[in-house]
């Protein structure tokens, strides 16, 4: 056997040991495909899971925090043993409560589905919009879900007063389809595989939910983030983008951004926040604030709720995403901006 030989084999032994490490670990976690959650809104982090999952350490001991939990995308994908799962809106809490208690059977929700489908036929928006109407009077987890599948863009949008704003979406197809919603589309294929697929993604978000210790609660972040304190903890917090004027239920103020920042200084719970850096004409300013901590980076394209009028500078909706992560949190690989790189980058552009 020669020298070569003899390094590849060890390379390889090199390599299953440090498998083996990373599969004791609950972070970082390699995500090949991602589980899909039941409900879309904007911001949803599905598409750059496998990056997010993969520069994360935590062990998986203490108790998983998510205060801004929006579609459950990340939780799915990383399933904690114990974790308290939370959002300012209540609709959405409620919907997960109700899949975790069994408050409505798949059937029944699969056959609402399809009669909703029969009358957004023969009425169209007038349809959707009478169910919104109706929500808006008397909120339901169904009514949430026909919403969200048929509105603009799957928007999880409220107004000042609350109420479910998002208006319906119809797709402009070639000249020789008429317009059709998204709903339909999806669900008018052949064979009825939509339904069974969307179906079948419940099913998996419930055995989930319903096999693990979560709680879901309906609280303002901050209160979620006094509980995250232990060092075992994880927090994973997922803002609306500062200054970017994102719509979701109520307004998230720059005083709120602050106190965010302001835990992160004194927690000893291992955190990760996400937020954008940067996009072609600004660095976010905010970042200067995580100077305590490790910053990694990756290019985004997001959707938000807003006409572009109101994005003013920061209407460009492709973004350097960033990942803020406490020391305990960090886990080194080559996609990542360490502290020096930051200030560098921060005095670079004057900020
Ligand atoms: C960017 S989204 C989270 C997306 C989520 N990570 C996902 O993958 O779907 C932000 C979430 O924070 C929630 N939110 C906004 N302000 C909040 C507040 N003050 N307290 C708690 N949740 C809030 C919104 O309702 C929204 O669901």
């Amino acid at each position: 056997m020669n020298l070569n030989n003899i390094l590849q084999i060890n390379n390889y032994k090199i390599f299953i040991v440090f498998l083996v490490i990373i599969d004791k670990m609950l972070l970082p976690k390699f995500v090949n495909k991602p589980y899909i959650p039941p409900l879309s809104i904007q911001g949803t982090k599905t598409r750059i899971l496998h990056w997010l999952l993969q520069n994360i350490y935590w062990k998986g001991h203490g108790t998983y925090y998510e205060p801004f939990l929006g579609s459950a995308s990340v939780v799915l994908n990383i399933q904690p043993k114990k974790a308290i799962l939370n959002d300012n809106n209540p609709h959405i809490i409620q919907f997960y409560r109700d899949i975790q208690q069994n408050k409505f059977t798949l059937l029944a929700l699969k056959q609402y589905l399809l009669d909703c489908k029969q009358v957004l036929e023969k009425k169209g928006s007038d349809f959707y919009y009478e169910i919104r109407d109706q929500f808006n009077t008397s909120p339901s987890s169904f009514g949430l879900l026909f919403l969200n599948l048929t509105c603009w863009r799957n928007l999880m949008r409220f107004n000042a007063k609350g109420e479910f704003n998002a208006p319906f979406y119809q797709i402009k197809q070639s000249k020789k389809l008429s317009d059709q919603n998204r709903y339909l589309l999806n669900f008018n294929d052949v064979k009825g595989l939509y339904i069974i697929h969307y179906i079948e993604r419940i099913k998996y978000f419930q055995q989930i939910i319903q096999s693990h210790d979560y709680i879901f609660s309906n609280e303002d972040f901050e209160s979620i983030l006094e509980m995250a304190t232990d060092n075992n903890d994880f927090c994973y917090c997922d803002p609306p983008y500062i200054l970017r004027n994102t719509q979701y239920y109520g307004n998230f103020t720059e005083k709120q951004f602050n106190s965010l920042i302001e835990w992160s200084r004194t927690t000893k719970c291992n955190f990760a926040i996400s937020n954008w850096y940067s996009d072609k004409n600004n660095i976010n300013p905010y970042i200067t604030h995580f100077n305590h901590c490790h910053i990694k980076q990756t290019p985004f394209h997001y959707q938000i709720g807003i006409g572009k009028k109101h994005a003013r500078n920061y209407s460009d909706l492709s973004v350097n995403e960033c990942l803020i992560l406490s020391s305990n949190a960090y886990y080194q690989n080559n996609l990542s901006v360490n502290k020096n790189t930051l200030n560098f980058l921060l005095k670079k552009n004057n900020i």
